[in-house]
């Protein structure tokens, strides 16, 4: 089912209107449904703290892949985006999984259509085609290999080196890779909203007032963003570094709502957020990852809606790739 479908269906049950008692205790009233549904709440870093807080499990895109591959739950409640959602469904397609928003989606899937990409691919044939976990399952369905910033460089290396590469989409990661790995690979061009708003020339300014801070940076994030950063790697990556490395600051160029765990491995430390062009907007916050709230977590388990479907032919398509990705990226 496409998701306008699905939106449409939902609009048909009203769900879409229904709303909650004003003193509802969303934490009393999850944590009631989770136990009755046997569900399990997996969120992403990006997802606002209150969400976090009450998750089963916390992660980034690869550990939250893994995560869904071994749940065992009746119910899967994904609080990130519609292709995470999407990713744990494919590999769970005989468990419910929902989505607290069908509206939280990303960028960089959707600068990348299959029928684009499947024109590219025509146009070069040779080319073995690796695809960011940020797309859609039909995008998946026609990939030879998935990565996600925490493993796409082992993904890329673990290819023969004379074999020529399509990576899709994300230009900035691609880029990344490419100086990282030596390799020549075609680039779509995507970019994530929220990472190509940080500002350099603000960045630099923030780090003079803060010369002991140390710049850490996710690999969506523009060339001249990571040129300036001491570390670049995965939203995991960055958690990990911050909480071992004996630096006491740190400007952090990735979506805001990683501050959380961050502050919470490393109670003592100060975290600065990288400063975004449009110091009006409040850019580095991932517009479709807050879309979710606990008042839409809540209703979504109360009636399991929205629920993520899958056609089962893009399915079985679209797992092989994530299923070469898990098996490469645990070796
Ligand atoms: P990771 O979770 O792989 O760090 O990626 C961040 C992201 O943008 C997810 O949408
Ligand atoms: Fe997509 Fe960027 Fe939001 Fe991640 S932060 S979901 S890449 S738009």
């Amino acid at each position: 089912m496409n998701i306008n479908k699905a939106k449409e269906n939902l609009k048909e049950v009203g769900f879409l209107e229904l709303d909650t008692p004003k003193d509802l205790d969303y934490i009393k009233e999850i944590l009631k449904l989770k136990k009755e549904k046997n569900a399990v709440i997996l969120a992403h870093y990006y997802q606002e703290p209150a969400i976090q807080d009450i998750a089963d499990f916390v992660g980034d895109s690869l550990q939250l892949s893994y995560k869904a591959n071994e749940v065992d739950a009746d119910l899967i409640v994904f609080a990130g985006v519609h292709f995470m959602a999407e990713t744990a469904k494919i590999l769970n397609p005989d468990k419910k999984v929902v989505l607290p928003d069908l509206n939280a989606g990303c960028s960089l899937a959707e600068s990348c259509e299959a029928k684009d990409l499947q024109a590219f691919k025509d146009k070069h044939p040779d080319h073995l085609v690796i695809t960011y976990v940020n797309t859609s399952a039909e995008v998946k369905a026609i990939s030879d290999l998935c990565c996600t910033s925490s493993n796409a460089k082992k993904i890329v290396e673990s290819i023969p080196k004379d074999q020529p590469i399509i990576f899709a989409p994300d230009r900035n990661l691609g880029a990344w890779i490419k100086k990282e790995t030596g390799r020549d690979m075609l680039i779509w061009d995507g970019a994530c909203i929220v990472h190509e708003a940080f500002s350099i020339d603000k960045l630099i300014d923030v780090h003079k007032k803060n010369p002991k801070a140390k710049i850490i940076a996710h690999p969506e994030s523009p060339d001249y963003i990571l040129k300036a950063s001491e570390y670049v790697g995965s939203t995991s990556g960055m958690i990990n570094y911050v909480k071992n490395n004996p630096a006491q600051e740190f400007i952090v160029a990735t979506e805001a709502g990683i501050l959380h765990e961050m502050r919470k491995e490393a109670p003592k430390k100060i975290f600065i957020p990288a400063p975004v062009e449009d110091a009006s907007c409040s850019c580095s916050e991932c517009p479709y990852m807050k879309m979710n709230t606990m008042k839409k977590l809540y209703l979504c388990m109360k009636y399991e809606l929205p629920a993520v479907q899958v056609p089962e032919d893009v399915r079985k398509k679209a797992l092989i790739p994530i299923q070469r990705m898990l098996e490469i990226s645990a070796r």
